[in-house]
């Protein structure tokens, strides 16, 4: 495989040194930095590392997200899909701390800062898990999530099929995809399958709820 010269720019969806941030245990070697999430309601102190989505700071997207979803089920089990280093699981568990809020992820490293950054912020109702630590009848009352598009179309149609169908009856998933990174095309597949509303569209970002038939 071609290495990337050193100095160049990561292509898209790579974290340095070939590693992606969807990658089990990313290569490229750790580097922890603090991050500070604002917004008008909290402030988290965070720490986020070299392998993971979002090194530089908060994605904009997701702050997109956090901004302007619509109010959390304040109760139940609720989802971060693709938790990251926690900036939405978190979010979601101190708005919520009736709530429990699963932090989901493959990459091991974003797992790990997660845990630490829930204990760092006194979030005690955030779960941090692998997909298949999940236990099967659990159901989510809310589901936000910045998901993985760079995984590829089909791996994250299954990904979203996978998840959403776990949405209670009156539940609903709020998700934040880029423009150019195929939210409409995404806005449509998944309005063959749940209902679909676009809630916001700002800057590249498409924030989309989707609901259960
Ligand atoms: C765009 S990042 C968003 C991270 C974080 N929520 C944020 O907003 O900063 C998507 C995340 O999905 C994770 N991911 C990739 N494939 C996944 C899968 N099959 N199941 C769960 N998470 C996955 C990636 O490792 C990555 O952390």
């Amino acid at each position: 495989m071609m290495r990337m010269a050193k100095g160049a720019m990561a292509a898209k969806g790579t974290v340095g040194d070939l590693s992606h941030y969807f990658d089990e245990t990313p290569s490229v070697e750790s580097a922890p930095q603090a991050v500070r999430l604002a917004l008008p309601d909290l402030t988290l102190d965070l720490t986020t590392d070299r392998g993971v989505f979002g090194r530089a700071g908060v994605d904009p997207g997701t702050k997109l997200l956090l901004l302007e979803a619509p109010v959390l089920a304040p109760s139940g089990d609720l989802l971060d899909l693709g938790c990251g280093y926690g900036a939405i699981a978190l979010t979601m568990a101190r708005r919520c701390p009736g709530a429990a809020v699963w932090a989901v992820d493959v990459n091991r490293r974003a797992l790990d800062l997660c845990r630490a950054n829930a204990e760092a912020n006194r979030a005690a109702n955030v779960r941090v898990a692998t997909p298949e630590e999940v236990p099967d009848d659990v159901r989510f009352a809310t589901i936000w999530s910045n998901p993985p598009v760079r995984i590829g179309k089909d791996a994250l149609h299954q990904l979203l099929d996978r998840w959403l169908p776990r949405l209670t009856n009156d539940g609903a998933a709020v998700l934040v995809v880029q423009k150019h990174l195929g939210a409409d095309s995404l806005a449509t597949w998944l309005g063959q399958r749940w209902q679909v509303e676009r809630l916001r569209s700002r800057m590249s970002y498409r924030l989309l709820q989707v609901r259960p038939t």
